[in-house]
C-alpha cells in the first residue's frame, strides 16, 4: 500500500514539470545495427541527467507513427516492471537500463524505440531496429517451373537467370549448371537476379540447380532447378538384317527374307512415325522395320531408301509473333502501304514476306507500298514472319507466324478544300467521285483522301511454330 503512495505521488510531480526541449540528458545504444529475424535484441538507456532518475520508459513507437507498447521501469531496487495490463512479459526481458526483445521478427522491422528518464518527453532518443531476415519464397528459374525440364540442342550455348524477392539484405544466389559460368548478382530493388551461362554435350543430360542462401538461414537453403535435356539429331541410319547390320548395298535371293530393319537413335528416339521408306517416288512402309508380307518377289527389286526425321524444339526459342491486322481500306488511285508489325521472337532476326494471296505474288520486308491502287489490288493478303535458330552442330530451326488481312479499294471519296484566289476558304466537304464540282475557273481546289477508320480488327490465324527436321537417309539397293 505505501508503495503503490509512493508511485502515484511521483508520476504527478514528473509529469507536472515543463522541459523546452531535447535536454540530451538520455542517450540509447543497441547491441546490434541489424539484428537477424529469431534472435534478440538488447537495447541499452544511459542517464547522465543531474536529476534523481525514478524511471525509464521504453516505447516502441513502430514504424510510421504505429504505437506498439511502452514499458515502465521504476528505479528502485530491484528494478520493477511499472504495472501496465496487457503487456505480454514473455516477448522481452529487462534490466533497470536494459530492454531485450527476444525474439524479433520482421514485423520489428524500422520499429523506433526511444528511452526516457522520468517520463520526461524532452529526455527521450531513439533507435530505429533494424531486421535482417530471409526471403520468404524459394527463388524461381525465369520462365521454367522448378522441377521442369529444359530442353536445348547439343553444343548450343544456353543461358538461365535465377531471381530471388525479398529478405534483408538480398539473399546470395548460386549456380550449379555444367561449367557454371555465372554473372555477378544483378539486384532491382528487392530483387537480386543471376543468370549462368553453358554448353553441353549429347548424353550429359544433368540437373542446372539455382541455391539461394541467406546468413539468417544458414542451414536451409532454398533451391529450384531444371533438368536440362540434351537434343540430337537422329543417327545416319544402319540396315539390318535378323538384327546384325549390313552395308547399304545387299543382294536377297527371292523369298528368304521378309523384313528389313532400319535402326538409327536419337533425342528424342525416333518412334514409329519418323521412319519413312521409299522407293523411287513412292512411300511403300513407315516405321522402323519394311515388310514383304510373303516375302520379296519378282517385282521388289530396286533401290529402297529409309529416311528418319525427330523434331528438336529447344526450350528458349520462340517465335516472331504478328500483331493483329485489320481489314485495310485503301482508296484508288492513291498510294497505300503494307505494314507488318511483330514483336521479335529469339533469335531476334526476323524475315518478313508479305504475299498476295490470290496471285502468289510477294514481297520481301516488313513493308510494301502500292503507288497507286485499284480495285484488282483488292483482296487477301498476308504477313509472314520468320526468325531461324542455327545452333552449333545441329539443323536449324525455323519459327513462323502469319496474319491474313483483306484490302478493300474504297471507290473516291474525297474531301475538298476549296480556296479562292489562292486563299484558302478554311471549309471542307465531302463529295463523291460523280459529283459535279461546279467550280469557276477561279476557284482552286485540293483533293485530299478522307481517313477511312476500321475497327474491324481480325485476328485471322494463331501463330503457327514449325521446326524443319533433320533428315538422315541411307539407301538400300535391293
Ligand atoms: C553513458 O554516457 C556517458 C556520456 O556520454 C559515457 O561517458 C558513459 O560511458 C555512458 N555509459 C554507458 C554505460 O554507456
Ligand atoms: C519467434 O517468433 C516467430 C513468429 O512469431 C515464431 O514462429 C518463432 O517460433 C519464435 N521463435 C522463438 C525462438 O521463440
Ligand atoms: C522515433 O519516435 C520519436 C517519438 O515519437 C520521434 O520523436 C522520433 O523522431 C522518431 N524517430 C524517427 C527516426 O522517426
Ligand atoms: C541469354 O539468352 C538470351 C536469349 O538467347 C539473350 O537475349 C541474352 O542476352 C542472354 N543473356 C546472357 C547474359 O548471355
Ligand atoms: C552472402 O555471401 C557473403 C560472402 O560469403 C556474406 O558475407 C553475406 O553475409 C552473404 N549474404 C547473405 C544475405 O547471406
Ligand atoms: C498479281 O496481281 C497484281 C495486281 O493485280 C499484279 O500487279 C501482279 O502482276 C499479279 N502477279 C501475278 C504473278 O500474276
Amino acid at each position: 500500500m505505501l508503495s503503490l503512495n509512493l508511485r502515484i505521488t511521483f508520476v504527478v510531480i514528473v509529469v507536472c514539470r515543463m522541459y523546452a526541449g531535447a535536454d540530451g540528458s538520455v542517450t540509447i545504444s543497441s547491441s546490434e545495427v541489424t539484428v537477424p529475424e529469431g534472435l534478440s535484441l538488447t537495447l541499452t538507456c544511459n542517464y547522465t541527467g543531474i536529476d534523481k532518475l525514478y524511471v525509464i520508459r521504453w516505447t516502441n513507437n513502430g514504424k510510421d507513427s504505429g504505437h506498439k507498447y511502452d514499458i515502465t521501469i521504476e528505479q528502485s531496487e530491484p528494478c520493477t516492471i511499472f504495472g501496465k495490463p496487457g503487456l505480454d512479459k514473455t516477448l522481452f526481458t529487462y534490466t533497470c537500463f536494459t530492454l531485450t526483445i527476444l525474439n524479433v521478427t520482421r514485423d520489428n522491422q524500422n520499429d523506433n524505440l526511444t528511452c526516457q528518464a522520468n517520463l520526461n518527453f524532452n529526455s527521450g532518443n531513439s533507435v530505429i531496429v533494424s531486421v535482417s531476415d530471409a526471403p520468404s519464397d524459394p527463388p524461381v528459374i525465369e520462365g521454367y517451373a522448378s522441377g521442369g525440364t529444359y530442353n536445348m540442342i547439343e553444343n548450343s550455348i544456353e543461358n538461365l537467370t535465377c531471381s530471388s524477392s525479398g529478405g534483408n539484405p538480398l539473399a546470395n544466389l548460386t549456380w550449379s549448371c555444367f561449367n557454371n559460368q555465372m554473372s555477378s548478382p544483378i539486384e532491382q530493388g528487392r530483387t537480386v537476379k543471376r543468370v549462368v551461362q553453358w554448353t553441353a554435350r549429347r548424353n550429359e543430360n544433368a540437373r542446372c540447380t539455382c541455391t539461394a542462401s541467406h546468413a539468417v538461414r544458414p542451414n536451409k537453403h532454398q533451391t529450384a532447378f531444371v533438368n536440362v535435356n540434351i537434343l540430337y539429331s537422329p543417327s545416319t541410319p544402319l540396315f539390318k538384317l535378323d538384327n546384325t547390320a549390313v552395308g547399304s548395298s545387299i543382294r536377297i535371293v527371292s523369298d528368304t527374307i521378309q523384313t528389313v530393319e532400319c535402326d538409327s537413335s536419337g533425342n528424342p528416339y525416333p518412334t514409329t512415325s519418323d521412319f519413312t521408306w521409299i522407293k523411287g517416288t513412292n512411300v511403300v512402309g513407315t516405321g522402323p522395320v519394311l515388310n514383304w508380307p510373303g516375302g520379296v518377289m519378282v517385282g521388289d527389286d530396286g533401290s529402297y531408301t529409309c529416311t528418319v526425321e525427330t523434331t528438336l524444339t529447344p526450350s528458349d526459342q520462340n517465335p516472331p509473333k504478328l500483331q493483329t491486322f485489320t481489314r485495310e481500306s485503301a482508296l484508288e488511285g492513291y498510294s497505300f502501304m503494307i505494314q507488318c508489325v511483330y514483336s521479335v521472337g529469339n533469335p531476334a532476326r526476323t524475315k518478313s514476306t508479305i504475299t498476295r494471296l490470290f496471285n502468289g505474288t510477294s514481297w520481301s520486308g516488313d513493308s510494301h507500298t502500292m503507288h497507286s491502287i485499284n480495285r484488282a489490288d483488292a483482296g487477301l493478303h498476308r504477313c509472314t514472319v520468320e526468325n531461324t535458330m542455327d545452333p552449333t552442330g545441329a539443323d536449324t530451326q525455323t519459327g513462323t507466324d502469319t496474319a491474313d488481312f483483306e484490302i478493300n479499294a474504297h471507290p473516291d471519296l474525297q474531301t475538298i478544300t476549296v480556296s479562292y484566289d489562292e486563299i484558302s476558304l478554311d471549309s471542307y466537304t465531302e463529295i463523291q467521285e460523280s459529283d459535279n464540282l461546279g467550280f469557276n475557273a477561279a476557284v482552286t481546289y485540293e483533293i485530299m483522301p478522307v481517313e477511312k477508320e476500321s475497327t474491324d480488327y481480325d485476328a485471322l490465324k494463331d501463330p503457327v511454330y514449325k521446326n524443319t527436321k533433320r533428315k538422315n537417309s541411307m539407301q538400300k539397293n535391293l
